[in-house]
């Protein structure tokens, strides 16, 4: 039996209202990020999973997706960081605490957290690809005893760029994170490594079949060496989680701006296993391993890595 038109209009309204959440705290992180804290006014939770994303409004300019950066267990409030790109962005950035936005949301797949129990998690993040991937950190640094090694490459563009300083030096100096942090454009004070992640990631020995990786480094092309590097550790594809994005709109599988192929990446996204990945035309065009290093053929659409 079809459903009732009312109950399906209903339903529609809802996946599309935004609901009323206020700034209880808006904290400047560099030039170009700034981090907001949350609360809806309805006095629910978010409810979000890792690695989910939310549509934030900005009454009068327009709608823009980021991903929900604090942890799933922390559930009063939700984060969000924003890098000042556009319209929608910058706006936001001119938000104090005690402002009014809409929230539509949590949206989309995450990271799969119960498959990662008992493994080894290696995070790979670039620049503002570690928000999506904070909420991961947290959950296995919460819940230490469940996880086997827990590895943090983190690179940025320059030390000003760095993202969420104070938990940076935590991971540091905690014995059971292994972090690895590069920057591509050292300052004089600058003592680390330089480059772009790939570097620490070449370096580390991994064992293939119990390590699971939850990466989102930027730029296609940063994702196409990082997919090189982990293939040639012997990862397989499966254990291989990518956070992507896609220019969106509805944010929720309607209207066709987010999609690769058959794909949604608001849907069936933002984070995909690398295998599922394999035969989409425009993502093989990003994703391929590069072929000069590979020193072989490029790979076909469709016929995975061999
Ligand atoms: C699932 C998802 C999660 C995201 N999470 C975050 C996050 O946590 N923090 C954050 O700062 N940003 C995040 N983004 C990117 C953010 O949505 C865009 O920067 C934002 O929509 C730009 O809107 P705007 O109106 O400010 O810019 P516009 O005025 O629309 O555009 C400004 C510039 O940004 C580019 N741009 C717009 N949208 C995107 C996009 N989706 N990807 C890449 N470039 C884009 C445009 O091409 C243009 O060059 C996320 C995007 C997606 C799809
Ligand atoms: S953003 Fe509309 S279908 Fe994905």
């Amino acid at each position: 039996m079809s459903e009732d038109p009312q109950i399906r209009a209903s339903k529609i309204v809802e996946t599309y209202q935004p609901v009323a959440a206020h700034i209880v705290q808006a904290t400047k992180l560099t030039d170009t990020e700034i981090l907001l804290e949350l609360r809806l006014g309805n006095g629910q939770s978010l409810g979000h999973g890792a690695g989910q994303f939310v549509q934030i409004s900005m009454f009068g300019v327009g709608e823009a997706p980021i991903s929900v950066c604090s942890s799933p267990t922390q559930t009063e409030t939700f984060e969000l960081c924003v890098r000042a790109a556009g319209n929608v962005t910058k706006a936001l950035h001119r938000l104090e605490a005690g402002d009014w936005v809409g929230i539509r949301g949590p949206y989309g797949h995450g990271f799969p957290v119960e498959e990662m129990v008992g493994k080894d998690i290696l995070i790979i993040a670039g620049g503002i690809g570690l928000p999506p991937l904070r909420p991961l950190i947290n959950l296995v640094l919460e819940n230490r005893e469940q996880y086997g090694r827990l590895i943090i490459v983190y690179g940025a563009r320059s030390p000003q760029d760095l993202l969420f300083t104070d938990e940076l030096n935590l991971w540091a100096t905690c014995d059971d994170v292994e972090f690895h942090l590069i920057v591509e454009e050292p300052d004089d004070k600058w003592q680390g490594p330089v480059g772009v992640v790939t570097v620490p990631l070449r370096k580390i020995d991994i064992e293939p079949a119990k390590t699971l990786v939850a990466a989102a480094v930027g730029p296609p092309v940063m994702y196409r060496f990082v997919a090189f590097e982990l293939l040639q550790k012997g990862l397989p594809e499966d254990n291989i989680y990518f956070s992507l994005e896609r220019r969106m709109k509805c944010g929720v599988g309607k209207c066709g701006h987010c999609q690769l192929n058959n794909l949604y990446v608001c849907v069936d996204g933002p984070i995909f296993c690398y295998s599922d990945l394999q035969g989409l035309e425009e993502a093989v065009e990003a994703w391929a391993p590069p072929t000069a290093e590979a020193g072989g053929k490029r790979r076909e659409p469709g016929k995975g890595h061999g």
